[in-house]
């Protein structure tokens, strides 16, 4: 579990990217950050991992006080995925990078092997084992990012915006190692601007504005308030303009705005567009 008390950070220069945050994630939920661009998603994040530390609140995980932990210890516990997947890659081979992270913590040879051939097939990346990172794709090298940081074996996972450059098949693919994620019992975190994609699958959507938590709720009802999603700039999914269309007609006064029975209104739809 999460416990975030009132915590504020501000950036040398100033700027202050997170206001009295307060906030709990307990262990084995899976929940969306959203919220646009400068919100203070990715600067929340880094405070939870330890790589930036904030000048007033507290961060407790299993409710012990992360101040007192370093990174490195802290990465066992919880395991970042970097939206720029070039800030975090490295080593002059996938199967390096991997063991890099294992051979910070002492693993016995055989340990570090067998765990890295583990998630480099289970990641789809043997193939590249010998490859230099930054020969791979975009979508490869974010799963080499994941690969080292799984390799860890963490409770809790945050990825920061996992599925930007990513083209439907590798998101399918994401989703399913999500899947497989949560069945082990992970705590999952995505940070994402992709609506559509958090509304689909993430249960629990907090959205940021501002340095500031703006909502936190069940995601159907976070990704159809119109006023929450203004306040972000965010776009609704088409889903939500699709229901507010069916709601708004005359054509349509049946419509009670349960998005199971959409499509057939969608079919009906269709005949007048
Ligand atoms: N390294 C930095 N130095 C100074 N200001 C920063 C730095 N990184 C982010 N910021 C500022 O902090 C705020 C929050 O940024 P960030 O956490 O990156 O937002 P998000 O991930 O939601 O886009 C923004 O105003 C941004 O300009
Ligand atoms: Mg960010």
């Amino acid at each position: 579990m999460i416990e975030i008390y009132d915590v504020s950070f501000y950036y040398p220069n100033k700027n202050i990217a997170l206001k009295n945050i307060n906030l709990r994630i307990n262990s084995k939920e899976f929940v969306g950050i959203l919220g646009e661009n400068g919100a203070g998603k990715t600067t929340l994040a880094k405070c939870m991992n330890g790589l930036l530390r904030p000048q007033s609140g507290k961060i407790l995980i299993d409710g012990e006080d992360i101040s007192k932990y370093s990174v490195a210890q802290l990465s066992k516990k919880i395991g970042f995925v970097f939206q720029n997947s070039d800030h975090q890659i490295f080593a002059q081979s996938v199967e390096e990078e991997v063991k890099f992270g294992l051979k910070n913590f002492n693993f016995t040879k055989e340990e570090i092997h067998k765990r890295t051939e583990e998630i480099l097939k289970n990641l789809n990346l043997f193939q590249y084992r010998n490859t230099i990172p930054f020969d791979l794709s975009g979508g490869e090298k974010k799963r080499v990012a994941l690969a080292s940081v799984l390799c860890l074996n963490p409770d809790i996972l945050i990825l920061d915006e996992p599925t930007i450059g990513q083209d439907s098949q590798q998101k399918k693919y994401l989703i399913n190692l999500i899947d497989d994620l949560r069945d082990q019992g992970k705590t999952i975190i995505i940070i994402t601007h992709d609506i559509e994609f958090a509304s689909e699958y993430i249960p629990r959507i907090i959205v940021m504005g501002n340095g500031r938590i703006i909502a936190d709720g069940p995601s159907n009802i976070i990704t159809n308030n119109e006023f929450i999603l203004e306040r972000t700039n965010l776009i609704l999914p088409q889903l939500s303009v699709l229901t507010k269309i069916l709601k708004s007609s005359d054509k349509f006064k049946d419509f009670n705005g349960d998005q199971t029975d959409i499509l057939n209104y969608y079919n009906e739809l269709r005949r007048y567009i």
